[in-house]
């Protein structure tokens, strides 16, 4: 049983003060069962009154329980590439990433990073990642072999790429395939593993190569597809280069049948009216990845006007670790409310607090599982203190609604604003002291 202020989206909030889109209780109980699932929820005294007699109480008043945080793009191997000094996005790839992706062909070296991964998300709240492993199965095995320990919901992609980049970071056509599918074969539906299908940009595969992704998106028409699209200028018009039969990015990828309603493309910052009608119709997600695009200079991502298009583009946000200069989707969306000033647009924090969460979880169509504090959903859980620093405990005195605090926790949070985190009803968070620590 878990006592705190509750706080869950029931859909997307269309105003700072529309109360009807979220549950919040100020006194809540949170019971959680055996399955790790939440087995009821509401005001403490009621929960209390239904649960078992000997039930273990943790009281973690007077903070914020959420649901866990939820990351839709994240680089697995660049946890050693973020804070690299690069110009643009094709030299950052080419000077750092690609090098440091090289070194993921070895086991031990990924096995390592992946304890690290995981550590570093928990750390920060965030209870389920999409991520892109490495071009080697090895970074995939790695990736997934963390995540089942630690009985988190992760989704994750060998990476496909046969063509402008280092040797030792290119499969074949091929090979790319049956790699592919072996881990699939291997991990799919283990534990909460889910694989995604993840050429990694049209720039790095070739035709043939995209065939084969095409082939496995019809294979197993069930999985995530990833990829990434119109980051930067120069990478829009390398791209164009390397398809000319498309008539724009967009069109390469609906060419080979990788746009559904599971398919997330990184980024989308540079698209053209046709392009968002045609990521509209097919129901595919942008993903905006705020501290990347300004990191590299990519651009100012128009997410409230992809949102309120008469044929609105399905959005989730990210942090796109190592382009992304911050693990916390706190900074995360710190970074998207000024991306959208900086566009005369404004993104209200309660709209924040459910795209980290519930909107992210639409995204991957897990709102049943995640995302949620609703009853049957699975007890991943971030733990929040608006008060974590001094600063921010001396903003709080002058703080009086449920909004301007998540908007103090946004603005001014990060790692340290982070209680606890839990997995499954399990308290994960590194280093943490809660009485039933999974550590
Ligand atoms: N485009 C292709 N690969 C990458 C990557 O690793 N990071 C980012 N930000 N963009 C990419
Ligand atoms: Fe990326």
């Amino acid at each position: 049983l878990i006592r705190g202020r509750l706080l869950s989206f029931h859909r997307a909030p269309q105003s700072l003060t529309d109360s009807e889109s979220y549950f919040y209780e100020h006194d809540g109980g949170l019971l959680v069962g055996d399955d790790g699932r939440i087995s009821a929820i509401g005001d403490y005294a009621t929960v209390k009154a239904g649960a078992a007699e000997d039930v273990i109480e943790i009281d973690h008043r007077p903070h914020l329980i959420l649901p866990g945080f939820i990351d839709t793009h994240v680089h697995f191997p660049q946890m050693q590439v973020i804070a690299s000094y690069a110009a643009n996005l094709l030299e950052w790839l080419n000077t750092y990433t690609f090098p440091e992706e090289c070194r993921f062909v070895e086991s031990d070296h990924a096995a390592r990073i992946a304890t690290h991964f995981y550590d570093e998300f928990l750390r920060q709240g965030t209870t389920t990642a999409v991520a892109y492993c490495s071009v080697h199965k090895a970074s995939a095995d790695a990736f997934f072999a963390e995540a089942l320990k630690r009985n988190m919901c992760m989704v994750g992609g060998k990476v496909m790429m046969d063509r402008n980049a280092p040797q030792g970071l290119l499969d074949t056509p091929e090979t790319g395939y049956d790699e592919t599918r072996a881990v699939i074969e291997q991990w799919h539906g283990k534990g909460r593993n889910h694989v995604a299908i993840t050429p990694r940009f049209a720039i790095t595969s070739t035709p043939e190569q995209m065939t084969a992704a095409q082939a496995l998106a019809q294979e197993y028409p069930d999985l995530f597809i990833q990829t990434h699209l119109s980051e930067n200028h120069d990478e829009i018009k390398y791209t164009c280069e390397l398809y000319p039969e498309a008539i724009d990015y967009t069109d390469i990828y609906a060419r080979y049948g990788l746009l559904g309603q599971k398919t997330l493309l990184g980024h989308a910052i540079h698209l053209s009216e046709r392009e968002m009608d045609a990521l509209s119709e097919a129901g595919s997600i942008a993903v905006h990845c705020p501290t990347s695009n300004l990191f590299l200079g990519s651009g100012l991502f128009p997410l409230k006007a992809l949102m309120r298009r008469e044929k609105p583009v399905r959005v989730s946000v990210a942090t796109d670790i190592g382009g992304g200069s911050s693990y916390s989707m706190l900074k995360t969306m710190d970074e998207a409310y000024k991306i959208q000033q900086l566009l005369g647009e404004r993104l209200n924090p309660l709209e924040s607090f459910y795209l980290m969460t519930r909107g992210n979880a639409e995204a991957l169509s897990m709102a049943a599982d995640i995302g949620t504090l609703d009853v049957g959903s699975v007890a991943d859980l971030v733990v929040l203190n608006a008060g974590s620093t001094p600063a921010m405990k001396l903003r709080m005195e002058t703080v009086n609604t449920l909004p301007e605090e998540l908007f103090l926790l946004q603005t001014m949070g990060d790692d340290r604003a982070v209680m606890e985190t839990y997995v499954a009803g399990k308290a994960m968070k590194p280093g943490s002291i809660a009485p039933n620590s999974g550590a």
